[in-house]
C-alpha cells in the first residue's frame, strides 16, 4: 500500500502574498535570515499582513541551521507564544521555522498557524514533512521527517525570488531536479508522486537556464517556484535516496551548498542506480515523459540521453566543478571519507533508494569524486 496525502493549502502565483490579509490581530512570528531581515523583501511582507496584528521578526537563521538556532527559537517561541509562524526564506529559514513549531507543539505550546514563504525556488521545504538540522560540532546534518512537519500554509510568489543571484538560482534549481528524480526512482513512487514529479523535472529542463540567465523574468521564475513545490511534494510521499544521503555529508563536513552538493553528484549516482533494471527503466521513461529522448528509444540510450542533458544544463546554469565546490585538497577530502560513509548509512533519506548501497559502495562513490 502507498499513501499520498496533502496537507498544506498552497495559494500561487504573482500576488498570491495577498493570502496573509486573512490574519487579524494575531502575535505573528517571523522566522528568516539577517540577508533577508535587511531586504526590502521584509518590508513587502510586513506591508501584506494587516496592520491590526502584532509583528516581530527572529532573524537569526544561518545557511543549514542549526540545533542551537532552533534551540534559541523554541526558548523565544515559549516567552512570546505567538499564534502565526511564518518562515521566510530559503530552505535554512523554512526549516528552522518547521523544526521550532513542530518541537514546540510537542512541548503542548499551541500555534494555529505555521506559514511557510519561500524565497528561493529549491527545497520544497514547503510542502514537506521534512526539516534538515545540523550539527556542526559533529558536521552532520540530520533530516527529520514526520507527518506532524507539513506547514500549514505555503505562499509561492514568484516576486519573491527575482533577487535571487544566478549561482543560487542554479544551485537550488539543481535541488529541484535532484528531489524529481530520486522521488522517480523511489521504491515508494506512485502514478500520483510520478506525475509531480515529470512536471517537476520538465520545467526545470525547460526553464533553469533562463532563470539563471534572466531572472527578473516573472514568468520563468514563476515556473521554477512551481516546479520547487511540485517536487517537494513528490519526495514527500515518495522519499529520496542515495544522492541526498551523500549530499548532506558534504554540506555537513565541508558546507557545500546544498543545492550544488546534489548537482555535483546527481551523473555518478544515476550512474550507480542505474545498474538496477528497474531503476535504469524508471531513469529512461523520465527522459522519454521530459522529451529528452525518442518515445521508441531504448532504456539505455534513453538513460545517456538524461545523463548528457544533466551535464549540459550544469554547464548552461555555470555550476562549478568538485575541485572548487568542496574548496580542500584531496588528502583532506579522503581522511573525512569513513566518517562520511557511517553518516551517509544512517540518514533517514538512504531508505528510499533504488539500488541498495554499502559501506563500500558508497566510499567507491565519494572516492571517485575528487
Ligand atoms: N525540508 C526539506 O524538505 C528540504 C529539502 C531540501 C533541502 N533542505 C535544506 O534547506 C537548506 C537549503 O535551502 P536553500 O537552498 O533554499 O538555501 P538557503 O535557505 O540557505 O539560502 C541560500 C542563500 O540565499 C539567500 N536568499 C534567500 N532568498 C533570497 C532572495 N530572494 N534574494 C537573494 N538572496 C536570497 C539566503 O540569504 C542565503 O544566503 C539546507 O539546509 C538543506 O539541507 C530542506
Ligand atoms: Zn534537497
Amino acid at each position: 500500500m502507498k499513501k499520498f496525502s496533502l496537507q498544506t493549502r498552497l495559494f500561487s502565483g504573482e500576488g498570491s502574498l495577498a493570502a496573509l490579509s486573512r490574519f487579524h490581530r494575531q502575535k505573528i512570528w517571523v522566522i528568516c535570515d539577517a540577508f533577508l531581515a535587511q531586504s526590502p523583501l521584509l518590508k513587502v511582507l510586513k506591508a501584506a499582513l494587516p496592520e491590526d496584528n502584532q509583528v516581530t521578526v527572529f532573524s537569526d537563521i544561518t545557511p543549514d541551521p542549526t540545533i542551537g538556532t532552533v534551540a534559541k527559537g523554541i526558548e523565544q517561541m515559549q516567552q512570546l507564544r505567538p499564534e502565526v509562524v511564518i518562515g521566510f526564506g530559503g530552505g535554512s529559514a523554512m526549516d528552522a521555522a518547521k523544526a521550532i513549531v513542530w518541537f514546540c507543539r510537542q512541548q503542548g505550546i499551541e500555534i494555529n498557524t505555521c506559514v511557510a514563504i519561500p524565497t528561493t525556488s529549491g527545497t520544497g521545504s514547503e510542502v514537506t514533512s521534512a526539516c534538515v538540522i545540523s550539527d556542526p560540532d559533529r558536521g552532520i546534518k540530520y533530516p527529520l521527517f514526520d507527518n506532524d512537519i507539513y506547514p500549514d500554509l505555503a505562499i509561492l510568489d514568484p516576486a519573491l525570488v527575482v533577487s535571487v543571484p544566478p549561482a543560487i538560482t542554479a544551485n537550488t534549481g539543481m535541488d529541484v531536479l535532484t528531489h524529481a528524480l530520486e522521488a522517480y526512482v523511489s521504491p515508494q513512487a506512485s502514478d500520483f508522486t510520478d506525475a509531480l514529479a515529470e512536471k517537476a523535472a520538465s520545467q526545470v529542463f525547460n526553464y533553469l537556464p533562463t532563470a539563471c540567465r534572466k531572472g527578473d523574468c516573472l514568468a520563468t521564475r514563476g515556473k521554477m517556484h512551481n516546479a520547487s513545490t511540485l517536487a517537494g511534494m513528490a519526495f514527500a510521499q515518495s522519499g529520496l535516496g542515495l544522492n541526498h544521503a551523500i549530499a548532506h555529508q558534504l554540506g555537513g563536513q565541508f558546507h557545500v551548498a546544498h543545492g550544488l552538493a546534489n548537482a555535483l553528484l546527481l551523473v555518478p549516482v544515476i550512474r550507480y542506480n542505474a545498474a538496477d533494471p528497474r531503476a535504469m527503466k524508471r531513469y529512461a521513461r523520465l527522459a522519454r515523459a521530459c522529451l529528452l529522448a525518442p518515445a521508441g528509444s531504448d532504456d539505455r540510450s534513453a538513460l545517456n540521453l538524461l545523463i548528457a542533458r544533466i551535464e549540459q544544463l550544469k554547464q548552461q546554469c555555470g555550476l562549478p566543478g568538485m575541485r572548487d565546490a568542496l574548496k580542500v585538497d584531496r588528502a583532506t577530502f579522503r581522511a573525512r571519507i569513513p566518517e562520511m560513509v557511517s553518516a551517509a548509512l544512517a540518514d533517514v533519506t538512504l531508505r528510499t533508494t533504488p539500488r541498495p548501497a554499502d559501506s563500500r559502495a558508497i566510499t567507491t562513490l565519494l572516492e571517485s569524486l575528487l
